[in-house]
């Protein structure tokens, strides 16, 4: 890969958007970034000069990722990678979830996904980088999260399968699974969760950084666990021998 090499970056005005920007830019690379925030995607350009600029608009929509992807080639001169980081959150039992609430959360989380590769593969020669984010609920769906849990399994699917495709034209399609994040809202929604146990979004678009780059060239169709410190506790299992309470720490 080029060592100033240019990415689009979806949903970058997110939680995880600052920490997987500046690891990017912070090791010389480019990037485009995409989302409906206008003023979280100015911040942004301003936070890193002429590394970064913007394409606002709804990712779902083809038009919006190919002009972007577009764009980044205009800006920057090359397109070597996608970082996806859309994403939209979803709780309820099923009994209570709509129809509509199904279509919302698989256009954000799943469709999204589709129609920012679509944009970017055109532009993509070997050697070029795509990563995914799926949060382990993907792959152990717990109860109130049927309508999330479906839609980033579906994007994990694709994903994999997306990525016996690419590997034949040397794209490298791989997906980070991880959990909960240490962010600012995080904490004030959950003041009782053990963020010591939670990942750090640096520590997120380090792993980013490493899949958008030389260093993850035998990769292909990876789903890298990021989870920190989680594990699952349970009542069930009572604790080990010696009487320690199921829970998280020693
Ligand atoms: N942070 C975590 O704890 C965690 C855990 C597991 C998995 N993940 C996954 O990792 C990815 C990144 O996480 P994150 O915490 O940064 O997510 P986030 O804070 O929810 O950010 C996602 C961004 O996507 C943007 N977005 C949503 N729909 C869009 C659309 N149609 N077009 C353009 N932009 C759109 C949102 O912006 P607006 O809505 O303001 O436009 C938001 O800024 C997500 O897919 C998330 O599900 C995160």
């Amino acid at each position: 890969m080029s060592a100033r090499a240019a990415f689009l970056v979806t949903g970058a005005t997110g939680r995880l958007g600052g920490a997987v920007v500046a690891a990017l830019t912070g090791r010389g690379d480019r990037v485009m970034l995409v989302g409906r925030n206008r003023d979280r995607l100015d911040e942004l350009v301003k936070e890193h000069g002429d590394a970064a600029a913007a394409f606002a608009g709804d990712a779902t929509e083809a038009g919006t990722t190919a002009a972007a992807a577009a764009e980044c080639v205009a800006r920057h001169g090359r397109l070597d990678g996608l970082v996806h980081l859309v994403g939209g959150f979803h709780i309820g039992p099923v009994r209570t979830t709509s129809p509509r609430d199904y279509e919302d959360i698989l256009r954000t989380n799943f469709l999204s996904a589709v129609t920012s590769a679509q944009a970017v593969l055109p532009h993509l020669g070997a050697g070029g980088r795509m990563v995914f984010f799926v949060p382990q609920m993907a792959v152990e769906p717990p109860a109130a999260f049927a309508a999330y849990a479906a839609s980033k399994a579906a994007l994990l699917a694709w994903t994999r399968s997306f990525a016996h495709e690419a590997k034949h034209a040397d794209i490298h399609v791989n997906t980070v699974l991880m959990t909960m994040a240490d962010t600012p809202d995080q904490r004030r929604a959950r003041p009782a969760a053990d963020f010591g146990l939670a990942v750090a979004p640096g520590d997120v678009a380090k792993v980013v950084a490493f899949l958008a780059s030389d260093g993850a060239d035998g990769l292909y169709g990876g789903v890298v666990p990021v989870l920190a410190k989680f594990e699952y506790t349970s009542g069930l299992a009572g604790g080990p021998p010696g009487g320690r309470p199921p829970g998280n720490r020693p």
